[in-house]
């Protein structure tokens, strides 16, 4: 079968043939239709994810959208290797499948499914978010902070302030439902820009603060912790939720008089924070949710014999979606 094959860890993937899989009593076949490139996929294909295999050589791609061979159309999750989701076929255990409804179609369920899902998870399973409460999501303009900020409105939030470092992607999102936004300048540019946040975060937090999702960490996240040290009323519980490290910046140092001095939860979301039926429900409510609200996600479809041109190049967003057949 036609798929895109990672031969050693770390290597970027080649179009190739590959051997088809066989199904087995709990695993089964899926005829392949469309597979997005999230940041999961990549990293954990080539072996850099904490939950990567050590298979090589394997077909590359952690997720995908295809057909049952009793003809139901799912999403499927982390297929086995060495076998992936960027092929004709894919091998999955039973239980790694939701179904599609009729209403979304293979390129947008591939596409929102794992980055709708970490918003999703962060705000019901981890923060349990409640009705009228306020949410931060720093790295707002991300694939994933951008449905994140959807998401929150949608399940009641009374008020989303949206952060980042792109001014103009920020307003845009104000029309998808955020009702605040603050720019930042951390890259070195404004020697005050840490100070700057800082302030107009602490501006926004005097009307309250209760959940924190961030997809950065680095410098943007530790300032959003000084803010809520600096202007949160002794005892209200923040619950910050770290879903990623898009800032490159892997570690920060938290003075330990942050956590003595809040109420703040630290805590993160993603693969191993959740049990995977769970992980994979919140999937399905993502896609419940996508007609209702209608949840944005921005793709650009590319067929799987292109792999080695896009694979590298690609940026995060607008979201790839590889065609399979
Ligand atoms: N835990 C989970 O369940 C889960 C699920 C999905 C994704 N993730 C993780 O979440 C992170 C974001 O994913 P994504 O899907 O949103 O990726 P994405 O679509 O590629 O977006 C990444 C965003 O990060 C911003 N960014 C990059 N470097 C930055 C910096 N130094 N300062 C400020 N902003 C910066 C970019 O800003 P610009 O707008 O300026 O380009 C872009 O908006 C990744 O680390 C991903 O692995 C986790």
């Amino acid at each position: 079968m036609k798929a895109a094959i990672i031969n050693a860890k770390g290597q970027s993937p080649v179009y190739g043939e590959f051997e088809a899989p066989t199904a087995s009593q709990d695993r089964i076949l899926i005829d392949v239709k469309a597979s997005a490139l999230s940041h999961l996929s990549k990293v954990r294909s080539q072996g850099n994810h904490y939950s990567s295999d050590t298979v090589f050589p394997k077909v590359a791609g952690a997720e995908g959208v295809g057909v049952t061979a009793d003809g139901q159309r799912v999403y499927f999750f982390l297929p086995e290797a060495p076998y992936g989701a960027l092929a004709e076929q894919a091998l999955v255990r039973a239980d790694h499948i939701v179904q599609i409804p009729n209403e979304l179609d293979d390129i947008t369920a591939a596409a929102i499914a794992n980055p709708g899902m970490s918003g999703w998870a962060a705000l019901v399973e981890r923060a349990q978010l409640q009705r009228n409460e306020t949410v931060l999501i720093n790295g707002a303009t991300g694939t994933s902070g951008r449905l994140a900020v959807q998401i929150a409105k949608h399940l009641g939030a009374k008020k989303v302030i949206a952060t980042g470092r792109n001014e103009q992607e920020l307003q845009e999102l104000l029309v998808l439902g955020a009702d605040a936004v603050v720019p930042f300048q951390l890259d070195g540019t404004d020697e005050f820009g840490a100070k700057k946040f800082e302030e107009a975060l602490k501006n926004q937090f005097l009307k309250g603060i209760d959940v924190v999702v961030d997809y950065l960490w680095g410098e943007s996240a530790k300032t959003i912790m000084k803010a809520v040290d600096q202007s949160v009323v002794d005892g209200h519980s923040v619950r910050f939720v770290n879903c990623g490290a898009s800032s490159r910046q892997e570690t920060i140092e938290i003075p330990s008089s942050i956590l003595r001095s809040t109420a703040i939860q630290l805590m993160g979301s993603g693969l191993g924070s959740l049990p995977m039926p769970k992980l994979l429900d919140t999937i399905r409510s993502v896609f419940e949710a996508v007609k209702p609200a209608k949840l944005q996600v921005h793709t650009n479809v590319v067929s799987l014999s292109s792999i080695e041109s896009v694979w590298d190049k690609a940026p995060g967003k607008p979201r790839v979606v590889f065609t399979i057949i």
